[in-house]
């Protein structure tokens, strides 16, 4: 025992080239429905860019194009709850040296979406992702690879770090492994009734607030806190809010227990993907030093949304899930007065089937003024940020937020609420006129999202600090660089560190 305890406080060896496997419930370029399949798509690339052998699991949903996976001969059996079902396994196309493994369950992911339809969640979702957090486990167990690091994401993914702690704690396979869970939205946290527990394949005691249990319901994204050996969020910002009450989702009381194992790091965006210089969906490409082609694009998008070709006017776009999270109810009041500062709005969105109506009453109302696309089209997003002069991001709350980050490498400028993500990425221009990269408000009220678009308004006709604005924007790096070098920091961290117990949850 004696020997035992003193060799665990020995330093371990540092791994050079950790074996990182990414487990999620979305990547691109596979299956998409936000921000988070944007961000686990080019991190696990980047991170085997920068020296870790690196694997991506992900289920093989219908929606995934057939040109970018096929079968293998390979198929596993996963226990979800007392009746195990049958994973083939396919392969999909590398991203990088990335390989990518997907598990075929047809029963939980042969459907029309991810995680539901119509504006309702899967009701066996539990039974869903527990299969996928399973199946990746055994997956790994019969490829024979043993990670260093398991990197899971959100809900989808945080009985991994459970189960790698609870059924396979004592399992030689897993001795080595780490876990790190990244929060990419803490409002969304995997909420499931008590009856559930069965296709966990937990014993009953797991349902205790220890774990993942909150107020009588299960929160699989409590157990992952709990359980992962570290925890990341999508910025820094956003690390200091969780711990809140304001944005702690009820849960904050637990993230503070792992206040010290908890980083925020800054998401990046794909520069290849996202390149005016090279983008093969824009109508004219273009870049710092030559600016004309944005203009072209502004008409194009005119054009294609059956606005009048007036390019004079300030072309303001709307991209985003339509979902309360994004302020859209602030945004649908202040849209038709700002029409009188000139505004032309472009929208797409899909979401909340209350706010695609009100959107697109708005559409009929002034269709002349504002266009919008109600649905999911990652080409038209692509054009709508070239072609847009400015992106609007009214965020209650923004763990990272993407587009505006897109919106800046494409020379359109960010207006956003001074939130989580936002505030790391976007510098109040007013207030800091020499590095200014957008304008930020703060309030929630539409009267403060009105007056920084006024704002943001003043400086379009004013060429010289238009074009510096727009010039200043596009030259930052926005790379995955930097922040891939901060988590494999913490891979390296966590694998020098002897493996945590489950850490004890007060009942916040
Ligand atoms: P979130 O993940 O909360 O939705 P982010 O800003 O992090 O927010 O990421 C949103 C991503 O989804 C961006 O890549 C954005 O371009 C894309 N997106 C959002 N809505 C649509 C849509 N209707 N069609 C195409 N792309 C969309
Ligand atoms: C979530 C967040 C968003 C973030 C994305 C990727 O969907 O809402 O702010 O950018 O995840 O981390």
């Amino acid at each position: 025992m004696g020997y035992r305890i003193m060799n665990k406080d020995k330093p371990r060896r540092r791994v050079s080239r950790p074996t990182v496997v990414f487990v999620a419930s979305e990547a691109v370029p596979f299956a998409k429905t936000g921000g988070l399949a944007d961000v686990t798509g080019a991190l696990v690339t980047e991170m085997a860019e920068i020296g870790c052998r690196t694997i991506l699991i992900i289920p093989k949903y219908q929606t995934i194009p057939k040109e970018l996976i096929r079968p293998t001969d390979l198929s596993i059996e996963v226990p979800v709850g007392r009746s195990p079902v049958t994973a083939r396994i396919w392969e999909g196309r590398k991203t990088g040296d990335t390989s990518v493994y997907l598990l075929d369950i047809p029963p939980f992911f042969d459907r029309g979406s991810l995680y539901g339809e119509k504006g309702l969640d899967y009701p066996d979702n539990l039974a869903r992702f527990a299969a996928l957090n399973r199946g990746a486990l055994e997956l790994l167990k019969k490829l024979r690879i043993r990670p260093h690091i398991i990197h899971v994401h959100d809900w989808q993914t945080s009985l991994i770090p459970l189960y790698l702690k609870s059924i396979y704690r004592h399992d030689p396979f897993f001795e080595r492994t780490r876990s790190v869970l990244t929060i990419h939205n803490l409002s969304y946290q995997g909420r499931f009734n008590p009856d559930d527990m069965r296709f966990t394949g937990l014993p009953k005691n797991y349902l205790s607030p220890r774990y993942f249990e909150y107020f009588g319901e299960i929160r699989l994204l409590k157990g992952g806190i709990v359980s992962s050996d570290w925890i990341t969020t999508v910025s820094p910002t956003y690390e200091e809010e969780i711990q809140t009450e304001e944005f702690g989702c009820g849960i904050d009381g637990v993230i503070r227990t792992r206040s010290e194992n908890l980083t925020g790091i800054l998401n990046g965006i794909d520069i290849k993907e996202w390149n005016p210089a090279r983008d093969p969906f824009i109508s004219t490409r273009y870049s710092t030093e030559n600016l004309q082609g944005k203009n072209r694009c502004k008409r194009a998008l005119l054009k294609e949304t059956g606005l009048p070709l007036d390019t004079r006017r300030p072309l303001i776009c709307l991209l985003s899930r339509l979902v309360e999270q994004k302020g859209i109810i602030q945004a649908i009041e202040a849209m038709p007065y700002l029409l009188e500062a000139g505004a032309t709005w472009v929208v797409l969105g899909e979401g909340d089937p209350a706010y695609e109506l009100e959107m697109a009453r708005l559409a009929t109302a002034y269709p002349d003024r504002i266009a919008v696309r109600i649905g999911y089209d990652n080409q038209l997003a692509h054009r709508i940020v070239a072609g847009s002069d400015y992106l609007l991001m009214p965020s209650l709350f923004e763990p990272c937020g993407l587009s505006q980050i897109y919106a800046m490498r494409y020379g359109t400028i960010p207006v956003v609420r001074g939130v989580g993500g936002l505030v790391d990425t976007v510098t109040d221009l007013t207030k800091d006129p020499e590095n200014g990269t957008g304008f930020v408000f703060h309030s929630t009220t539409p009267q403060a999202l009105m007056s920084a678009v006024h704002r943001a308004f003043s400086v379009y006709r004013q060429p010289k600090v238009w074009t510096n604005l727009r010039r200043r924007i596009m030259a930052q790096d926005f790379s995955w660089r930097q922040s891939a070098l901060e988590y494999r920091e913490i891979y390296r961290d966590v694998l020098a560190r002897p493996r945590s117990p489950i850490h004890r949850a007060p009942r916040s």
